[in-house]
């Protein structure tokens, strides 16, 4: 409420000082190097500058010098590249595309590992003066994907629509994860990295043991020891890779869901998604076919593939108990609950396999098949169809709890929205 509050307040004086400045100072440009702003996170006399930040408080100015090379490597990538609004600017001056300035350092403070027990890194939040910065434990300091990390939160605060709207809340660590994993693991910001000398090497930390092994779950959740929400972010590479080509995803995807987001809605990122799919193109259609592509992890990101293939046989799959002749039930522990999925391999013994999948629940079923080069996709409409399997191939089965879209708090699930969508199938020219 207080947030709501000074919120309206600050829009009234805005439109006030919009109204008296000639147009220029509306949208004025960034400068080339951003303002020092020692008061926000508490100062110090020991720190290192660049042009977009400050590192306060290493043990060491070396350390700082190069955790600045990857974060001005990161403003470069995010910022300059991609367009996401700048965490220099305070949520209180002008909204995206209309920044008035100034435009601050965000300050970056290592601490001791006694500051936050538990955590590398963290956001901290200036309020009053609508600005970020970063605390990161010194034995992180130089860490691109924590770093990054808490920069990614900062930017998403700067973006300011998700601020205090707590359905999107448990969303801004797999927004996070995503963003240091696009920075270290993908070609995204290679060229920005490459400018600053930096390696292009890094490693993806993709949690395959928990998008894949707990795929059951709810698609966000942020509930408890079995929370899956920092691992959840491969969706968010998957509607931003779009490989599927599918209208209205793609590379501006998360930005939008920020940007076009109801205002004070308190909507779920789920719903700003699919407030931006049209056609046939629907949510369901959208986490079926995510889920389907997980199958083999299959959704543009390079890296996350092949960590599949290197973990594959240590992830867990036993979703189904065997009541025979091809006949299958879902185990009811890890029957797929809202927008969660089964991945289900399968072992072919003739050259057609069909499936008939038979449940009260509203779910999309996809067969994905590998071959040597390519994965396809072939959709189970209605719940049955077949799929003529080539020698070679590999099929998985895949079905995804896709029910109308509803309002949850993905840390504090309702029993509902938890329930698993029980079902069973019926398989011939395979075994599951
Ligand atoms: C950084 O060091 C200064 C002393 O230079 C100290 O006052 C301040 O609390 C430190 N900041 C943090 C976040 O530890
Ligand atoms: C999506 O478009 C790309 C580029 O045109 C193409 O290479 C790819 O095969 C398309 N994918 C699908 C599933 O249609």
């Amino acid at each position: 409420m207080l947030f709501l509050t000074t919120t309206a307040l600050f829009f009234a004086q805005y439109a006030l000082l919009a109204a008296a400045l000639p147009p220029t100072r509306r949208q004025a440009t960034a400068p080339a190097q951003y303002t020092a702003n020692p008061k926000i996170g508490g100062g110090g006399s020991t720190f290192r500058e660049s042009a977009h930040f400050r590192v306060y408080n290493t043990t060491s100015l070396s350390i700082a010098d190069s955790t600045l090379k990857f974060l001005e490597a990161a403003h470069q990538c995010f910022v300059e590249e991609l367009g996401w609004r700048t965490p220099g600017l305070s949520i209180k001056t002008g909204g995206v595309g209309k920044e008035v300035g100034p435009w601050y350092k965000l300050n970056v403070y290592a601490v001791p590992p006694s500051f936050m027990p538990g955590a590398a890194g963290q956001q901290g939040t200036d309020g009053n003066a609508g600005l970020a910065y970063l605390n990161v434990v010194h034995e992180y300091v130089g860490n691109a994907a924590v770093v990054v990390h808490e920069f990614g939160h900062a930017m998403h605060y700067s973006e300011e629509n998700w601020v205090n709207q707590g359905r999107t809340g448990a969303w801004w660590e797999p927004i996070a994860n995503f963003i240091a994993d696009l920075y270290v693991a993908t070609p995204t910001c290679e060229k920005a990295k490459s400018a600053a000398g930096l390696s292009t090497n890094g490693n993806t930390d993709i949690n395959l043991q928990k998008v894949i092994g707990d795929s059951y779950q709810v698609i966000v959740d942020g509930m408890g020891d079995t929370a899956n929400y920092y691992q959840s972010w491969p969706f968010l590479s998957y509607i931003t890779n779009n490989p599927d080509n599918y209208s209205g995803l793609g590379k501006s995807i998360l930005l939008d869901m920020i940007r076009k987001y109801k205002i004070n809605s308190n909507d779920t990122p789920l719903h700003s998604l699919s407030n931006l799919l049209s056609g046939d193109v629907t949510i369901q259609k959208v986490v079926g076919r995510y889920w389907a592509r997980m199958a083999f992890v299959d959704i543009g990101h390079a890296k996350a593939a092949a960590a599949f293939t290197a973990q594959r046989k240590n992830l867990k799959y036993a979703n189904l108990d065997n009541n025979g002749n091809g006949k299958y039930t879902v185990k009811s522990a890890r029957a797929p609950r809202y927008m969660g999925s089964n991945i289900i391999p399968l072992k072919t013994t003739a050259s057609t396999v069909s499936v008939t999948i038979t449940s009260s629940g509203t779910y999309t079923a996809t067969f994905a098949v590998k071959g040597s080069s390519a994965t396809r996709y072939v959709n189970l409409a209605g719940g049955t169809g077949s799929v003529t399997v080539a020698s070679g191939e590999e099929v998985m089965l895949v079905i995804a709890n896709t029910p109308a879209l509803v309002q949850y708090d993905p840390f504090s699930i309702s029993s509902d929205v938890n329930k698993g969508m029980s079902y069973s199938i019926q398989l011939t020219g395979a075994t599951a």
